[in-house]
């Protein structure tokens, strides 16, 4: 598939170099393409012509200016677009949600709501999204969203970067995106217990109940 990220972070590079592995034409977006010059092999574009090139969007960029960012790319290019939302909006000394009663997710899918938004990836670090079988075992991915189709091409998505559908869980609907945002700050006491941000959760039930 043409996978255009916005952003050429931590996380969208991590997503780019797992896909383009598995043999998807992954394009980044930038606010400033020209200037992104140590993206090694991996190819750099305005946000707008990322847009455009995508079959697939994934918001990789700063919770608390992601849906700013969108609306300068512009709802009609953004129409009709399956956009996997990794983002999650916390203040830039980590303490406090730029969202506290709500999510990006949902944000992002009431400003637009012709680009089917799907949350996921988010309640793990970078390493863990493209790589969930150097753990133990994977581990759980949690999806939120309203479009059924769109969460179908994520989960192909999801296993194309390692995980397998018994490790995908779909949570509802993209008002459930505020519970793996608002995880954030589990995951940094996590984290802390841990020593480690390469780590995951898993959901666990009794053996009939799944
Ligand atoms: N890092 C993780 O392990 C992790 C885990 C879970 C969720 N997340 C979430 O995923 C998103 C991306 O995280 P990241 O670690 O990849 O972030 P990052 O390394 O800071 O990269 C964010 C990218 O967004 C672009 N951007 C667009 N507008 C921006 C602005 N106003 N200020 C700064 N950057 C802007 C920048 O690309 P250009 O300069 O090229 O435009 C930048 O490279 C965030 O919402 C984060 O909370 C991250």
């Amino acid at each position: 598939m043409r996978i255009g990220l916005l952003g050429t972070g931590n996380v969208a590079r991590a997503l780019a170099h797992g896909w383009r592995a598995a043999g998807h034409d992954v394009l980044l977006g930038s606010r400033h393409p020209k200037e992104r010059t140590d993206l090694g092999p991996l190819p750099v574009a305005t946000l707008d012509e990322t847009a455009a090139h995508a079959e697939v969007l994934v918001n990789a960029t700063p919770g608390g200016v992601s849906v700013e960012l969108l609306h300068s790319i512009g709802a009609p290019a953004l129409a009709g677009i399956p956009l996997i939302d990794v983002g999650v909006g916390l203040s830039d000394d980590f303490t406090r949600l730029t969202h506290p009663n709500s999510s990006l997710g949902e944000l992002i899918q009431e400003a637009f709501p012709l680009t089917p938004v799907v949350k996921t990836l988010c309640t793990m670090d970078s390493t863990t999204m493209t790589a969930p079988g150097d753990l133990t075992e994977p581990g759980t991915v949690f999806l939120s969203g309203d479009d059924a189709e769109a969460k179908r091409i994520t989960g192909l998505l999801l296993t194309d970067l390692g995980w397998p559908a018994s490790s995908q869980l779909d949570i509802g609907s993209i008002t459930t995106a505020r519970g793996q945002e608002h995880f954030a700050f589990l995951f940094m006491g996590i984290a802390g217990g841990v020593g480690s941000h390469t780590f995951n959760i898993k959901v666990v039930t009794r053996p009939a109940a799944r």
